[in-house]
């Protein structure tokens, strides 16, 4: 109630949440460990783009902490597909691995449709294959990607009731946007994907009960576009030079922006410790398939 009065929002702690997705993953790894299963990540990064590194080390640091063992590749800029290709099947075929990323995006003299599609479905942890691409747009199961799912849990830890919610997904791109708005369509919200070319976006984005923004624009959004109370998701990790220092910004204006929603994420700390959670999350459930184990208790209905 009194939050109709006085609107400062509270803030999704993804850092927090995040921490608690690792600690299950963690208790799931230890009950592999007793039928002497260890997950295993690869994670493959073409070229020394200095932010992908960064996120490529967090996640193979990240995996080490839970008890995944993780295989990193570094490879160089000019690499020849052929050779990535050579090694994502040696992965294929590698019993130790259960999951294998490739970070993108790749250089553009690579294939990266066919370079997704060379990884095995089974060793899939992004999601982004084309077999379950298409199993989430058809709602049968299969990996979730893992910031849209990082998302999703971030919602559901509100415990809010996201049944006919409009969702306004600013951005379309296979890796947030596309999978984002199936995930949020099987929650039975009603789902509006604006982009480049979309007009009157304020309009629609104002109009927006839950707002997901994943474009890659620093600030794009600010507290005018929001409909006073509305749920401010921001995926966006954009460095910007702030009076000569580095400074991570997302795609709202947070400051302004948690004037007028009911909750908000931060840029750092909001998506970004999630999506490495999720990723670790779809690693252990991929081993488990893999395994043809049962779902381990400790991820089921996470938040
Ligand atoms: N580049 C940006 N986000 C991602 C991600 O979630 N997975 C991969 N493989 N590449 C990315």
């Amino acid at each position: 109630m009194l939050k109709n009065l006085i609107m400062t929002a509270e803030i999704i702690d993804g850092k927090f949440l995040a921490h608690k997705v690792k600690e299950k993953v963690s208790k799931a790894v230890s009950t592999l460990s007793k039928e002497n299963i260890v997950p295993g990540l690869a994670t493959i990064i073409v070229g020394t783009d200095a932010a992908s590194s960064i996120y490529v080390k967090n996640k193979g640091k990240s995996a080490n902490e839970v008890g995944i063992k993780s295989f990193q590749y570094a490879l160089p800029e000019d690499i020849v597909e052929e050779d990535l290709l050579e090694l994502i099947e040696k992965l294929n075929q590698n019993n130790d691995v259960d999951g294998i990323l490739v970070q993108l995006p790749l250089p553009k003299h690579i294939n990266s449709d066919l370079v997704i599609d060379s990884i095995d479905p089974s060793k899939d942890v992004d999601g982004f294959n084309i077999l379950n691409a298409g199993s989430l747009f058809i709602g049968r199961d299969g990996v979730i990607p893992c910031t849209p799912l990082g998302c999703l849990l971030m919602l559901r830890s509100i415990n809010i009731d996201l049944k006919g919610k409009h969702a306004v997904i600013i951005g379309r791109s296979n890796i947030v946007g596309k999978p984002m708005a199936q995930l949020l369509l099987r929650e039975d919200c009603t789902i509006t994907t604006v982009h480049s070319k979309t007009k009157n976006i304020v309009k629609i984005v104002k109009d927006a009960d839950i707002i997901i923004a994943a474009v890659g624009i620093p600030n794009f959004v600010n507290s005018s576009w929001i409909k006073k109370g509305a749920i401010a998701i921001d995926v966006g990790i954009n460095r910007l030079k702030i009076d000569g220092k580095n400074k991570l910004v997302g795609d709202i204006k947070f400051e302004e922006a948690k004037e007028v929603t009911s909750y908000i994420t931060p840029v750092p700390g909001g998506v970004g410790p999630m999506t490495i959670a999720c990723l670790l999350m779809n690693t252990v459930l991929q081993c488990v398939k893999r395994n043809n184990m049962d779902q381990p208790s400790s991820l089921r209905n996470l938040f």
